[in-house]
């Protein structure tokens, strides 16, 4: 791969494009030509970047025909079913953040932090875990490695950024006053709705299960028994995550916050005394995932409690992409 790649960007004005836009700048992303991409009814709209404007392209069969060495994805699931395979045709290196092609054998699911390696063996598509699961990988490596994990039960408190800029909407205008639901089958105002993408035939959402699957796919490791109920939460930014592990060996508390605290990406925050713990406005803007409440789970044999906080849009999802793309030149 060349140090400088043409650059592609699909889903440019949409929630998670700006984001990718605003952290490829931030991150000086080294690029020799830069395609901005989205529906028809952006096509023309300007969008300026590093001081230089774009025009923003529609998406077509025939936008992988020009010279392009990375394109990072994220306009929905069908978008990239469609073109993500247009675009490894053409040689392309497509970094995906949506959930199209996660669980296909033939594409690494890639947390730099945890598993840069399967980077390697990409055959055109690259997939960007979802957003709950790659902030619950980043501390749960460093325990695997160490005290190999059994069992591992999530509950989630998301945040309406997920849902893109409708569930923002329909908490703004709740909170006003307004139970409009655009992104949601309740009102998300004053309320905590179990129920995040849709219905599975076993009762999970998919949700839910993408966090199972994606876990163990990331992690190398399918004996890992994982359950998880995911809550969609009236707030803005961040995913809040209460994580309880089952750990195979004993372990002290303090060598976890050491190993949480050294490990890439991980910042322990964990001083219950002084009232030090992630928060959702806290985490909200940054890239690091935060960790608290580190305490040991009594009701087992090397039981352990997590609180992890973390920028959805951010390491959930432009951040991590970026990484990815960062991986590929290097
Ligand atoms: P557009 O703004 O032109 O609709 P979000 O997740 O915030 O809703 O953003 C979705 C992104 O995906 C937007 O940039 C959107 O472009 C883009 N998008 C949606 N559908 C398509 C499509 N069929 N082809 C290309 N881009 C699409």
């Amino acid at each position: 791969m060349k140090k400088k790649p043409n650059l592609a960007l699909v889903g440019a004005t949409g929630l998670v494009g700006t984001t990718m836009l605003k952290v490829l700048e931030e991150r000086d992303f080294p690029f020799e030509n830069l395609y901005l991409m989205a529906s028809a009814k952006s096509a023309g709209k300007t969008v300026t970047f590093k001081g230089e404007n774009y025009i923003v392209e529609e998406l077509t069969e025939h936008s992988f025909d020009k010279p392009i060495d990375i394109a990072l994805f994220s306009a929905g699931g069908a978008t990239s079913e469609k073109y993500a395979p247009i675009a490894a045709s053409k040689g392309v290196t497509v970094v995906d953040n949506s959930s199209a092609w996660r669980m296909d054998p033939k594409v690494p699911l890639v947390v730099p932090e945890v598993n840069p390696q399967d980077i390697q063996w990409n055959q055109g598509i690259i997939a960007n875990p979802n957003c709950s699961t790659i902030q619950a990988v980043l501390p749960l490596k460093p325990l695997h490695d160490k005290y190999k994990i059994k069992r591992v039960i999530y509950s989630t408190y998301q945040a309406v950024s997920g849902s893109g800029a409708k569930g923002i909407e329909d908490l703004k205008q709740g909170l006003a006053g307004n139970d409009i639901m655009k992104a949601y089958s309740h009102p998300i105002a004053g309320n905590c709705l179990p129920h995040i993408d849709s219905f599975l035939e076993n009762g999970y959402t998919k949700e839910e299960m993408k966090m199972v699957n994606e876990t163990m796919k990331i992690l190398g490791d399918d004996s890992i028994r994982i359950t998880a109920t995911t809550v969609r939460v009236p707030i803005f930014d961040c995913h809040s995550e209460s994580i309880n592990v089952e750990l195979e060996k004993p372990f002290e508390l303090e060598e976890v916050k050491e190993l949480l605290a050294s490990f890439p990406g991980c910042v322990v925050l964990d001083d219950p005394a002084n009232n030090v713990y992630p928060l959702a406005r806290q985490a909200a803007g940054k890239d690091e995932v935060f960790v608290g409440r580190i305490r040991r789970d009594f009701s087992v044999e090397n039981g352990l409690n997590l609180w992890v906080v973390a920028d959805n849009i951010r390491k959930g999802a432009a951040t991590n992409a970026v990484q990815i793309a960062e991986l590929l030149i290097k």
